[in-house]
């Protein structure tokens, strides 16, 4: 279905990175009008996206945004909290540093965007936020202790926000999804070695035998923000090929 986003506007944070840059093409394909706010800038938005350089962890900054925001905007309807970074090590190896780090982005930076939109979000007459988990807030791959942390944090904030703000017409939702192709989990290969049998690997790991694309998880987004999804809030949506519904295959 085309213009499902007709009228509407959205603010994407991680708005220029794998799933954040998927997001914001298909809210502009369905006649939103749409901000990608994200550290780096991208030369090649898609047509109908503004870019606006942001940084989740910076409580001025992202007030800044929101206020210019709101002189030019009657009111905002789709927030999605898409920035993140991962951190691939044990406790052991993690740095208090590293620990902090990722924190005030996947975390901090998901309650600060959340708190200076809300008033430009209280505006319409229903809003949605989305916010974004991962399968690792529910189980855990070996050597992301933090990142795994990070999530599970997301996936309390997404509840709470969705039972404080309900009364006010805003609907509040986590994607959590498992293996996604972005420089992500082009960073989670790794350079070295045999790239293409290690991504066959984690292929065939999934019952659908495929891990993710962008779109994959832009299509889900999609619906959270459009108002067939006026009922659901305060949920975690995994999207994963099936990964998180299998036990791992006992051999005897
Ligand atoms: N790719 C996956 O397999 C996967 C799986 C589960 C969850 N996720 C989650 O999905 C979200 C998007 O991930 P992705 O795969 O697109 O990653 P990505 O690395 O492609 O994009 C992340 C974006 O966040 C931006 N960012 C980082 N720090 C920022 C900051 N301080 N302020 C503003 N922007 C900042 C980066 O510049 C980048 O553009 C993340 O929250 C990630 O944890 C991804």
């Amino acid at each position: 279905m085309a213009n499902q986003l007709s009228g509407k506007s959205a603010f994407v944070t991680g708005g220029t990175g794998g799933i954040g840059r998927a997001i914001c093409a298909r809210f502009a394909a369905e006649g939103a009008r749409v901000v990608a706010a994200d550290l780096q800038p991208a030369d090649d938005l898609p047509e109908g996206v503004d870019f606006v350089r942001y940084d989740v962890t910076d409580e001025t900054g992202v007030k800044q945004v929101f206020d210019d925001l709101a002189e030019r905007w009657d009111r905002l309807d789709i927030l999605v909290n898409a920035a993140g970074i991962e951190i691939e090590k044990t406790i052991e190896e993690t740095s208090l540093e590293e620990w902090n780090r990722i924190f005030a982005i996947n975390v901090t930076g998901t309650f600060l965007t959340s708190k200076f939109a809300l008033p430009l979000l209280r505006r319409g007459d229903g809003a949605s936020i989305i916010n974004f988990g991962s399968y690792d807030g529910y189980i855990a791959d070996p050597g992301l202790a933090a990142y795994c942390a990070t999530k599970g944090a997301v996936h309390a904030l997404t509840r709470a926000m969705a039972c404080d703000h309900g009364p006010e017409g805003i609907r509040v939702n986590a994607i959590c999804p498992g293996y996604v192709n972005t420089p992500m989990l082009q960073s989670f290969f790794g350079d070295s070695g045999d790239i293409e049998s290690l991504r066959q690997a984690v292929r065939d790991v999934h019952p659908m035998r495929t891990y993710g694309e962008p779109e994959d998880i832009a299509n889900l987004v999609n619906w959270l923000a459009s108002d067939e999804a006026r009922y659901a809030s305060g949920q975690l949506w995994i999207i994963d090929g099936g990964l998180s519904a299998q036990v791992q295959q006992m051999r005897l």
